[in-house]
């Protein structure tokens, strides 16, 4: 990718060497001693040692603190906790605190601010209250963040840079003039002529014809809704602008400390957000991502599962680690509740069984005071006498015994499911056929019925190779991406069973529809052809002649080649396909042009994975969720989380790490339970 806002990145060449946090997975999370009086601090890492915690992320947000006032920096208390860590073992993730600029800085410069769509600046006091096109809060932040890396190079308790916080969450959009200003600069170089321009965003609607570069606003505050194409584009840039941050702080990290590995920590789950992370993994040495359960949620430990996968497939299936998750409630969610009886060692588990090495919380000790103090943390409110603290100390002699699955990768799975960010970023733009579409919704649904049935699943990027996998599935891949429906046809014709579902293939990448019916991209590979939408109210349902019901989306289909399996038997479209394959090659390409209700969906995945050849990941009970990392050429390790109120069981034959017990058959996983089965030879 080459654009004016990372090309100054310079060729520095990253660490080879898997950058170990820890001597074994990590466990630990976001430290922050500057809030708490000295002999917290030294109750905190006896606690620590305690708990097995091995790896804390230090300094995030510590700016005001570091350097109190403009050049002025005092480095005291910070010297002493990495000494106190670096004494008690502990390695420190060391960040660069520029998510919360210092309130001096906000003062002189108050134009370093986020300005919002209607023209707001945000006020000081927040956090990643600044622009990331700011020229004035990039020369400060750097400087902050050279004098960092000078103090701390040879420091012994650093083991790794942690860039900044969340980069894009509260900064994800920003309207204020360098911005619109970098945005015309990014149109410049993406279209080189204007007339591209207006040809890609149609521009013709509404007489919006550009004649040169410098009228194109930001997408700031409208009464009606803006050009789509517009909206997509703002989005590319602003993930760039981001991103471009991030890789100028990275450059200065890697002159001063060349060996030491750099992370930022991704939030892979947060759909709305603008970071388009297939740019920024190559950036960083050690993906790490952000989780967080959402409480209401039902489906929230399938989410979990399904936002590992995709961590994994931007790690192009290297081991990554959970940098921040939660021990129990957030502070963000209206009601915030706090995790049920086993569930924070087996979301923290079922992360590792999703490849992650380690896993870190937000946060070590629970504020008194500031915007997050009712956030859940190792050590809870209440102190170490206390569920939470017990639960992660027990967590820790978990993570100890298995150990041995360190830099291991998780087997290949047999099914894909295609999951693209600038789709999700197509679909917010601007008015749509429905308001009741999410995008992970039908992601999530699939990967629930997969796992119930312990069939692993891959969560691959638009442009992954899929060829190799048995089954690929499409769900609501709103924006086509270039080369798509080429690789979809490419594996449906060497065998595989390809699902593409409603909302898939819309648009193209400059977010126009494909014009000659829906689904434009896919109709020929699918043999049909959509020719108006019939989306479903809220609480709207209608039956499907297998005897399912179905809600949400609905679609008159006609076929074209393929042939219907399943149709519609109520309302408007009655008689009309729901469901059809068509025969590719030595595959075949399936449509679903509705959602079912979890029984007629399960049906057709069962037929699709049957007709695929798909396996489990081993025998075992519907519900158990499997998965499998491996060394190469050696060693494997089989994970059976058990979610479920009854006991669970699979085929194994191996040792328990978690228990240090022999097995061999049948493998009994307790209610709310786990295994994690180092295979014998197989
Ligand atoms: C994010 C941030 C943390 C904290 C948590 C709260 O992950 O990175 O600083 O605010 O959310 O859940």
């Amino acid at each position: 990718m080459s654009s004016t806002f990372i090309s100054h990145a310079a060729d520095h060449p990253a660490p080879t060497a898997f950058p170990w946090i820890a001597d074994g997975l990590a466990l630990g999370g976001d430290y922050s001693p500057e809030q708490w009086p000295d002999e917290v601090w030294a109750e905190d890492v006896a606690l620590m040692r305690e708990a097995g915690v091995n790896s804390v992320n230090l300094g995030v947000f510590s700016w005001g603190l570091l350097e109190v006032a403009n050049g002025e920096f005092d480095w005291g208390w910070l010297d002493r906790a990495m000494d106190l860590l670096h004494g008690a073992g502990i390695g420190v993730n060391l960040a660069t605190p520029t998510a919360a600029p210092p309130m001096w800085l906000l003062q002189a410069h108050p134009e370093i601010a986020t300005v919002d769509a209607d023209g707001r600046r945000t006020g000081p006091g927040g956090r990643l209250s600044w622009s990331p096109s700011s020229a004035t809060f990039r020369r400060y932040a750097l400087r902050m963040v050279r004098a960092l890396a000078e103090r701390y190079a040879e420091h012994p308790a650093l083991r790794m840079w942690h860039v900044s916080n969340e980069v894009g969450n509260e900064n994800g959009w920003t309207y204020d003039d360098e911005t619109v200003a970098a945005w015309r600069v990014w149109l410049e170089e993406h279209y080189g002529d204007v007339a591209a321009l207006n040809a890609a965003w149609g521009s013709a609607f509404w007489g919006h014809h550009y004649t040169a570069f410098s009228q194109v606003g930001g997408p700031r505050h409208s009464r009606t809704s803006h050009n789509p194409g517009m909206l997509l584009d703002f989005e590319r840039f602003t993930s760039q602008a981001l991103l471009g941050h991030v890789i100028a702080e990275r450059e200065v990290l890697r002159e001063v400390t060349p060996n030491v590995p750099i992370t930022t920590n991704f939030m892979v789950q947060h759909s709305p957000g603008v970071d388009d992370y297939r740019h920024w993994t190559g950036e960083v040495d050690l993906v790490a991502n952000d989780h967080y359960t959402m409480g209401p949620d039902p489906r929230r430990a399938s989410e979990l599962i399904f936002s590992a996968a995709r961590t994994r497939g931007l790690a192009e299936g290297r081991p990554w680690l959970l940098i921040e998750h939660s021990t129990g409630a957030v502070n963000w969610q209206g009601v915030n509740r706090a995790k049920g009886p086993g569930e924070l060692r087996l979301d923290s588990l079922s992360h590792v069984a999703g490849g992650a090495d380690g896993t870190l919380f937000f946060q070590w000790r629970a504020s008194t005071a500031g915007a997050e103090q009712f956030h859940s943390a190792i050590v809870p409110h209440a102190g170490a006498d206390s569920t939470i603290f017990r639960d992660v100390t027990a967590l820790g002699a978990d993570l100890r015994s298995l150990a041995p699955i360190r830099g291991s990768r998780v087997e290949a799975a047999q099914v894909a499911l295609v999951f693209d960010h600038e789709s999700s970023a197509a679909w917010r733009s601007g008015p749509k056929p429905t308001t009741l579409f999410r995008d992970i919704d039908l992601p999530v649904r699939l990967v629930e019925a997969l796992s119930e049935r312990g069939v692993a699943v891959d969560v691959v990027p638009a442009q992954a190779d899929l060829r190799g996998y048995r089954a690929v599935l499409v769900p609501t891949v709103y924006l086509a991406q270039d080369g798509l429906a080429e690789s979809l046809r490419t594996a449906a014709e060497a065998g595989a069973s390809v699902l593409v579902s409603y909302l898939s293939g819309i648009v193209d990448p400059s977010n126009r529809v494909i014009p000659g019916g829906y689904p434009g991209a896919f109709r020929e590979l699918l043999g049909v052809r959509v020719d108006e939408f019939f989306p479903l109210f809220e609480h709207e349902r209608v039956r499907l002649d297998d005897g399912a019901e179905a809600d949400l989306w609905t679609e008159r289909v006609a076929l074209d080649g393929a042939e219907a399996r399943i149709r519609l038997d109520s309302g408007d479209l009655a008689g009309t396909p729901a469901l059809t394959r068509h025969a590719v090659g030595a595959g075949a390409a399936w449509y679903l042009a509705t959602r079912p209700e979890r029984a007629g969906l399960e049906r057709i995945l069962d037929e699709l994975l049957a007709e695929a050849g798909v396996a489990p990941v081993a025998p075992a009970d519907r519900g158990l969720v499997l998965a499998r990392r491996r060394h190469e050429g050696s060693a494997s390790y089989l994970f059976a989380v058990n979610r479920t109120e009854q006991p669970l069981g699979l085929q194994a034959s191996g040792t328990d790490l978690l228990t240090g017990e022999n097995v061999d058959g049948r493998v009994e996983v307790p209610a709310r339970g786990i295994r994690v089965i180092q295979e014998s030879a197989r």
